[in-house]
């Protein structure tokens, strides 16, 4: 019973944030926020190596504020090539993450919105398809399975169930094999790495 009046509150709740793109004023609350959400090792996944000294794909660094205007979720999608396509092709893809919501409003539908917003905005923009790394019974109701990356992956360890994909151009990912590497702009002023 109470879990039936809960959904019925969130139901008729009213809308207490809004989902806006990433200004660079919100890099400061964006990262003390994926401190506490996620914690110190969250640097330490492979994920990071695709995003280590990378900007954002264009257009798809959001965030969601609360009624003050602070951010209380984000997730961001950058560039990446997906391993190479039945002809040989580098093949264009997007790697998300991370995808974060203040622990305080957690249930409200933020992260759901995030996640929405961001797959609407990269089917605008045309990419092809999107990879995360994250739980799955989270991700499949966005559309996220294991089966379609099955024969991609990470540049360092990461486990294969929770290495989802989604296409937004039907049968993107057909044939995709090999490595997920990074495709993005480099930040400004980003270390440049010696030849050997
Ligand atoms: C995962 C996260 C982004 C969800 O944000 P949120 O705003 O609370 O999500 P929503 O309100 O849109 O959705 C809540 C629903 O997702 C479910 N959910 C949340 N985290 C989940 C998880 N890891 N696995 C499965 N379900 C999950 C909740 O049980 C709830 O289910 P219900 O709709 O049946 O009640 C947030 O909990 C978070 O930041 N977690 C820590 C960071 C993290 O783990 N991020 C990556 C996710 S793998």
């Amino acid at each position: 019973m109470a879990a039936v009046l809960d959904s019925v509150r969130a139901f008729f709740a009213p809308v207490t944030f809004t989902i806006d793109m990433e200004n660079p004023s919100d890099v400061v609350a964006r990262e003390t926020l994926l401190d506490r959400v996620m914690g110190p090792d969250r640097r330490k996944k492979s994920s990071e190596i695709i995003r280590r000294n990378r900007v954002p794909a264009e257009g798809l660094a959001l965030v969601a504020r609360d009624r003050d205007g602070r951010v209380i979720g984000t997730v961001r999608l950058w560039n990446v090539e997906a391993g190479i396509n039945n002809e040989g092709t580098p093949l264009d893809a997007l790697l998300l993450g991370p995808l974060a919501v203040d622990g305080r409003h957690g249930g409200k539908g933020i992260g759901s919105a995030l996640m929405r917003a961001a797959i609407l905005e990269a089917k605008n923009r045309g990419h092809g398809a999107i990879l995360l790394v994250g739980d799955a019974d989270y991700y499949e109701r966005f559309g996220f399975f294991a089966d379609k990356a099955r024969h991609l992956v990470m540049p360092g360890p990461f486990e294969r169930s929770r290495f989802l994909a989604l296409e937004l151009v039907e049968g993107w990912l057909g044939g995709a094999a090999g490595m997920i590497v990074p495709s993005g702009r480099m930040l400004a002023g980003a270390p440049v790495r010696k030849a050997a």
